[in-house]
């Protein structure tokens, strides 16, 4: 019997924990695993980043590693402010921005700054599992719209009109997307961007993956809402500066509401990693940030090429979406799973021990994404990628599911 919290025994473990530590149990037993199971980028951070800063701490260890006031570095801040203007044509001012540890922290500063316990918050359906859980934890309640693979994951612009600002206080979503990769439609976004403002809801957007890109482009959503009054931007330095383990993030909003989350960040725990706050300072300022994602973004593409291909090619009996952005493949093997008589959950755990091949269910991002599997495509080199897919094909044909 749990001795924690009300709060805490409300969250249900995530199976994800399971997958993971089973992938380490078979590699611990000398099993050669194919792990698609990371949200990890797939290339080390820039080497130039990190000796100019390895450098800088040498030479100035006490600065880089002192506390510093809550809202974050202001050369930082400011660097972010200029790269927003650059990327994104956006003005947004280095004191509305506040520097987090990390994307993750950035969206839970979000959710208890502008939600009250009971308040219900509008997701999309499947998304992040993580959205799920802070929901819980915030004690709100959850509203959703299901985001279909007809639609290439898009929700339906009705729903989005029947229950933001009516049903929601607040919708929360990413774009480039987790697990399904996809880039939210212009047509969508303007939705959700006039409701918003209509009927004085808040749009949270996350944009953890805005660099990754392969197909079109980002869509800057705050340019909807050039005052930045009622939407609240995410962001992460774990997937385009690569250092998800050095817990780093960012996010920029409304004036008025700074303050508010400066005081849970300063709860939360102070103040963001410092070090890592001077390496992104020198990534953005130093011209390291524009050739290192010339270098990665077209290693990631021909993963995402090869990926996509060798599924299609040996699953064909899965509907795949080719993803234009992120690092997910999110195949719909539903019709698969009919024939076997599993659950997607069941499903990744039998095949992690039958063949090393270890894939996340898609049912732990919602409900809509049960029978689908999400499968991390930056992490292996091309031909690796084609041989952990052989071996899934193995694993269906030895288990007459084809
Ligand atoms: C959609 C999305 N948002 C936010 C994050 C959080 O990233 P981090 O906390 O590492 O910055 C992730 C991580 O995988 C993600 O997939």
């Amino acid at each position: 019997m749990s001795r924690a919290s009300t709060r805490v025994k409300s969250i249900p473990v995530n199976p994800h924990r399971l997958l993971i530590s089973k992938a380490h149990d078979l590699k611990r037993r000398g099993v050669r695993v194919y792990d698609f199971t990371a949200g990890q980028p797939g290339l080390p951070p820039s080497m130039e980043a990190l000796n100019y800063f390895m450098d800088r701490v040498r030479r100035d260890p006490f600065n880089h590693f002192r506390y510093m006031p809550t809202q974050g570095l202001l050369e930082l801040r400011e660097a972010i402010s200029t790269d927003l203007k650059k990327y994104g044509g956006i003005d947004v001012p280095s004191d509305q921005i506040l520097v987090t540890t990390g994307g993750a922290e950035s969206l839970l500063i979000t959710v208890w700054s502008l939600l009250d316990e009971g308040d219900a918050i509008l997701l999309l359906d499947p998304s992040y599992s993580v959205y799920w859980d802070q929901a819980k934890f915030a004690g709100l309640r959850v509203e959703t719209c299901t985001q279909s693979y007809e639609t290439g994951f898009n929700p339906d612009p009705e729903c989005i009109k029947e229950k933001l600002g009516s049903r929601a206080k607040a919708i929360l979503f990413a774009s480039p997307d987790n697990p399904t990769s996809r880039v939210i439609s212009r047509e969508v976004g303007e939705t959700i961007m006039d409701v918003a403002r209509e009927k004085k809801a808040w749009v949270i957007y996350d944009v953890a993956y805005k660099h990754l890109v392969y197909d079109g482009e980002h869509l800057w959503l705050e340019k909807y809402d050039p005052g930045l009054e009622y939407t609240v931007v995410c962001g992460s330095f774990s997937k385009d500066l690569a250092i998800p383990g050095g817990r780093l993030g960012y996010i920029y909003g409304p004036r008025d509401i700074i303050p508010d989350l400066v005081k849970v960040k300063s709860i939360l725990g102070i103040v963001a990693p410092v070090p890592m706050q001077w390496l992104a300072y020198y990534y953005l300022t130093m011209g390291f940030k524009e050739k290192y994602l010339a270098e990665v973004l077209p290693v990631y593409r021909r993963r995402r090429d090869a990926a996509y291909e060798s599924f299609k090619k040996l699953i064909p009996e899965a509907r795949l979406h080719k993803p234009p952005a992120s690092m997910y493949l999110f195949p719909d093997i539903n019709p698969i799973l009919g024939k076997l008589g599993l659950s997607d959950l069941d499903f990744t755990i039998k095949l992690a021990e039958s063949k090393g091949v270890v894939m996340l269910p898609g049912s732990i991002f919602g409900e809509a994404g049960r029978g689908y599997l999400r499968i991390t495509f930056v992490t292996m080199r091309e031909d690796e990628l084609v041989e952990g897919f052989k071996l899934l094909r193995e694993f269906l044909e030895e288990n007459k599911a084809l």
